[in-house]
């Protein structure tokens, strides 16, 4: 099947920003239900139609709806409406200093997409379901060429983490720690939509400086290049054959032709 719809899906409205002024995308009315407060954009590219769908904000709270709790609603709503043929979740995330990652780094999701806060020990039934293991499509010639890491995307509900948590994130061989993916891959895997989280490292989670206030000081001067990111995921996919993205490599001159910055 051919790639001519692709789907952003992200969380906070600052995030998606730079992705929509860099994608030059456009608000449009949906009929996405109307309860739900997420709101689209789209764009014509050259080999098909992307959509981006934001989260909105909390009534209550007036802050945006991050989490899975939020994104998981929003993500089988848009892939219920929009229909796209592929998925994708661009966002922050927390990394880990002890595998050498630094703030800025851009990772793709590799192998599959874990929960590190939905722990039931020494219970064994829920044990799997838990942790939820959920699929995501690998591209690892694509994230080569565009200087992406990969690795395991690990979510839990809190920008901060208890013990049992890290205990959890290091059996899940975390390398990025967010709050959405996991919701969003489950629903995406329940609607048969393949997926990929792509995630900028915006704190260092494993030292003693405070990652909520490294968040808060990163996030200016990084989120652009997450959109760079986007635009040049999204312009090798489109088009693409679905079933070949893992074997998909592009080479130098495919670089220059697609204007992948
Ligand atoms: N997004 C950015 N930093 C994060 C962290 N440390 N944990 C979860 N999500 C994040």
């Amino acid at each position: 099947m051919t790639i001519k719809k692709i789907m952003l899906l992200v969380a906070m409205n600052k995030e998606a920003q730079p992705i929509i002024k860099k994608m030059n995308m456009r608000e449009i009315e949906h009929k996405m239900d109307s309860q739900l407060p997420a709101f689209a954009f789209e764009a014509d590219m050259d080999k098909g139609k992307l959509i981006l769908v934001v989260s909105g904000k909390c009534t209550i709270h007036e802050v945006d709806r991050i989490g899975t709790q939020g994104l998981n609603l929003v993500a089988w709503e848009a892939l219920k409406f929009f229909k796209p043929d592929i998925l994708i979740n661009p966002g922050t995330a927390g990394g880990f200093k002890k595998n050498g990652s630094m703030p800025g780094d851009i990772f793709v999701s590799t192998d599959s997409i874990k929960y590190h806060d939905r722990l039931f020990h020494p219970d064994m039934h829920f044990l799997n379901y838990g942790i939820g293991s959920f699929k995501c499509a690998p591209i690892p010639f694509i994230a080569k060429r565009l200087g992406l890491k990969e690795g395991v995307v690990s979510t839990g509900a809190s920008l901060l983490s208890s013990q049992q948590e890290n205990e959890q994130m290091v059996k899940n061989k975390a390398a990025a720690k967010d709050m959405e993916a996991a919701g969003i891959a489950e629903v995406a895997q329940m609607r048969g939509v393949p997926f990929i989280a792509l995630k900028i490292i915006t704190d260092l989670v494993d030292t003693d400086d405070c990652p909520q206030n490294q968040f808060t000081n990163n996030f200016d001067k990084l989120i652009t290049h997450l959109a760079d990111k986007v635009q040049a995921l999204c312009t090798i996919l489109m088009g693409e054959q679905l079933e070949k993205i893992s074997e998909l490599s592009i080479s130098h001159d495919d670089v220059l032709k697609h204007k992948i910055s």
